[in-house]
């Protein structure tokens, strides 16, 4: 007998005493590390899906991590049988789109006019002088998302874009949501989410085929909670009613005139030049951060005449909603359900995911999967698409309970596997995704009644995010996640939040645009809705979006 050990998919026998990390080099996987298995950088995690009653007691030095996830250099397998199926964080594999779609911007020629520039051999960031080299002068785009960190390296002379890459999050060992990093953060001294990332940020960077010292400026888009982390700023008060960030209790103190926050590069932890400037774009108010505000640079929100929604859809889903006459937003706490988080076999949109199903003529799930690799669990975008199959074939009801009191469904069946495994969508994860729906949707019919339109009014609605451009409209309009607005004005315009930031990287004045047209906008406040509560049962259910009826009870405003 011996104990499997799967890491990233991949089958050795584990020796006993031997780390996981030293198995993971056996099977030529690339484990993060600054310290080479001391222990000390905490960048080496895994998380253990299978197998932890297997593997050793927690050691002194991974005391900070939650739940499933372990230092692999701390941890050996010491059980005399059984599975251990674990993952690395998923660095460089995670499905990234490398341009946005159906964007305005293209219509208004970018004018580059970076915030550094050359004279001769000397390197200026707004005039005044940080470097001398005749080398090039590079830039960073980036977005940090609670489940996905993606990157864009540019440059800065000819706004050519020189590679991208990105990774899942690391602070995931914190928690899932923005709400759990706060309280991680605030439970846990020595900054240890902010130092994960930048960890695992160096060697993104030092993957580029650059000299990282020719990156002279990075922007950093983000929601308030992951933009403030990195800044090092305090989080608290953004957990806490009225969910404020730091910088915006300042502003409205005038104690500062603009919600951005900058530092250096040694400031930042990572290996760029070490006078470069790191900005951390605007946010617009409370948790509708600097992500959202980059995707109303990215759709030209200030020149545009037509009405038009930005719905990017994530653990904290953003909305917007406008023209360049008034612009409302709002951010909705949907939780990582639709991304794969807090469902059995959720997984990211990596190689192994189930990414479409169908439920054929015979009963039969057909699905296809992300690589040419045997199916790990499911995605989100395939979450939408076995929702609406179920739905569609009459297999779940609009309340989301399965036909014959089954408790779960299953999608595929490894038949070498054990009884009970395989991938399977069960009871309470419908449960998840309906309160994610129920969460996207109170904050539609939210921001529209406060405007005091219909979503017929809307002449393009633009969903935005990796997962917004995954997802099968059709599928997601029957089970009610996008409300029922003509395929023809739906944009599938990918991840437009790393747009925006590249604009403001390669544009002194759209950067000027950016802060001013934060200002502009209305915080719609959820929390603070008198209809929230019934917008969100109501949304919470597995049918159509509808405009919210003329016969809406009085006191609820239409
Ligand atoms: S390799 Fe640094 S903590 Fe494990």
């Amino acid at each position: 007998m011996a104990v499997t050990l799967t890491i990233n998919g991949q089958s050795i026998e584990a020796s006993a005493g031997r780390s996981l990390f030293d198995h993971a080099e056996t099977l030529g996987i690339d484990v993060p590390t600054s310290c080479r298995k001391q222990g000390k950088c905490k960048e080496c995690m895994v998380e253990v899906v299978e197998g932890m009653d297997a593997l050793s007691a927690i050691a002194e030095p991974e005391r900070h991590l939650k739940g499933s996830f372990r230092l692999s250099c701390q941890t050996c397998v010491t059980a005399a049988d059984g599975h251990v199926r674990c993952h690395t964080m998923r660095r460089g594999q995670m499905r990234i789109e490398r341009h946005a779609f159906g964007l305005p911007v293209g219509n208004r020629a970018l004018a580059l006019d970076p915030a550094v520039t050359r004279d001769g051999d000397r390197i200026l960031i707004d005039g005044i002088e940080v470097d001398r080299s005749t080398g090039p002068i590079l830039g960073i785009a980036m977005d940090l998302g609670t489940t996905t960190v993606v990157l864009r390296l540019v440059d800065l002379e000819s706004g050519e874009l020189i590679a991208d890459t990105s990774f899942e999050n690391p602070q995931r060992f914190g928690g899932s949501e923005v709400m759990s990093r706060i309280a991680y953060d605030a439970g846990h001294p020595g900054r240890l989410l902010m130092r994960t990332l930048a960890g695992y940020l160096s060697h993104a960077i030092e993957k580029f085929p650059v000299d990282p010292k020719t990156i002279y400026e990075i922007v950093v888009v983000g929601n308030s909670t992951m933009r403030d982390l990195f800044f090092r700023q305090s989080v608290y008060s953004i957990g806490q009613n009225p969910y404020r960030s730091i910088t915006e209790i300042e502003m409205a103190e005038g104690k500062r005139t603009t919600t951005s926050l900058n530092q250096t590069g040694v400031q930042s932890l990572l290996p760029i030049h070490p006078k470069a400037r790191v900005y951390g774009a605007p946010i617009i108010s409370g948790h509708v951060g600097a992500d959202a505000a980059a995707c109303m640079l990215a759709v030209d929100l200030a020149h545009e005449e037509r009405l038009v929604a930005v719905m990017d859809i994530g653990t904290n889903t953003e909305l917007i909603v406008g023209n360049k006459h008034r612009i409302l937003a709002a951010s909705c706490p949907a939780g990582p359900a639709f991304e794969g988080g807090a469902i059995a076999c959720g997984m990211p949109a990596l190689d192994g995911a189930i990414e479409a199903v169908k439920i054929a003529a015979d009963g039969i799930f057909r699905i296809g999967v992300i690589g040419d690799v045997p199916p790990e669990g499911i995605c989100g975008s395939c979450l939408i698409d076995v929702l609406s199959e179920l739905l569609r074939t009459g297999r779940m009801n609009d309340k989301g309970r399965f036909e014959d009191d089954l408790q779960r469904v299953t999608l595929y069946h490894d038949q070498t596997a054990g009884e009970g495994k395989g991938i399977f969508l069960q009871e309470s994860d419908v449960n998840e995704l309906a309160q994610a729906k129920g969460a996207n949707v109170a904050g539609l019919h939210a921001v529209f009644s406060t405007y005091g339109i219909d979503f017929d009014d809307i002449e393009v609605f633009y969903l935005a995010g990796g997962f917004g451009r995954n997802l099968n409209v059709e599928a997601a309009k029957r089970i009610g996640l996008v409300p029922g607005i003509a395929s023809s004005r739906i944009v599938q315009s990918g991840n437009i939040a790393i747009e925006g930031a590249t604009i403001a990287l390669l544009s002194k004045a759209r950067r000027q645009e950016l802060e001013d047209l934060v200002k502009r906008v209305e915080h719609c406040r959820l929390e603070t809705h008198p209809s929230f509560f019934e917008f969100f049962v109501e949304g919470c259910q597995f049918k159509p979006v509808e405009p919210i009826p003329s016969n809406w009870p009085a006191r609820f405003p239409r």
